[in-house]
C-alpha cells in the first residue's frame, strides 16, 4: 500500500511532463499542418492510464476513502473531488487520443491540443499538491 502511494505520487510528474510535452507538440504539429501521428500522444494516454489502475488500487484500499466522513475537507477530496476529477481528465484524454487516431493533419493535432488541454487542467486542480493542506507531500 505504501509503495502503491509513492509510486502514485511520483508518477503524477511523468503524467503531466508527458502531457505537456504532447500538448506542446501537438500546437506545432496542428500550425505546420503536420501528417505524422507522435508517439508522445500514446505515451502520454499510457501514463496517465497507469496512473488510473493504481488510483482505482488507492481507492480500495485507502483509509482517505471513507464516505462517512463527508463533513472532513480531507475524506472528501480523496473520495469523491480527486476521484471524480481524474475520472473524467483520463476520459477526455482517452477520448482526444481515440478521435485523433481517425483524423489526419491538422484536425489530429488540434483534437488532442483540446482535449490533452483540458485533461491537464482538471490534473492540476485535481492533484492534491502540499499547499492544499490534504496530508499529501511532493513526492
Ligand atoms: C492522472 C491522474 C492522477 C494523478 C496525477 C494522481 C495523483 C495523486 C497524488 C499526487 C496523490 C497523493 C499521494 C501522496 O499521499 O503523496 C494521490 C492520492 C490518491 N489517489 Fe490519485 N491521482 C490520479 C488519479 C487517481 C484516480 C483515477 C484515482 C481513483 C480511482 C485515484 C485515487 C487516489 C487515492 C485513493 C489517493 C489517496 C491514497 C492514500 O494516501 O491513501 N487517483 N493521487
Amino acid at each position: 500500500m505504501n509503495m502503491l502511494i509513492h509510486a502514485h505520487s511520483g508518477l503524477r510528474y511523468v503524467v503531466l511532463a508527458l502531457l505537456i510535452a504532447a500538448i506542446f507538440v501537438a500546437y506545432s504539429k496542428w500550425k505546420s499542418n503536420d501528417h505524422g501521428d507522435s508517439k508522445l500522444y500514446l505515451f502520454a494516454m499510457i501514463a496517465a492510464h497507469t496512473q488510473l489502475l493504481i488510483g482505482l488500487i488507492l481507492f480500495s484500499m485507502s483509509p482517505k476513502v471513507d464516505f462517512s466522513m463527508m463533513s472532513d475537507a480531507m475524506y472528501r477530496f480523496f473520495s469523491v473531488e480527486h476521484t471524480t476529477m481524474m475520472l473524467i481528465a483520463l476520459v477526455l484524454i482517452t477520448m482526444g487520443r481515440v478521435r485523433s487516431k481517425k483524423l489526419e493533419g491538422a484536425p489530429k493535432h488540434r483534437t488532442v491540443l483540446y482535449f490533452y488541454t483540458l485533461g491537464l487542467i482538471l490534473i492540476i486542480v485535481g492533484i492534491p499538491w502540499p499547499f492544499r493542506n490534504l496530508g499529501a507531500g511532493w513526492f
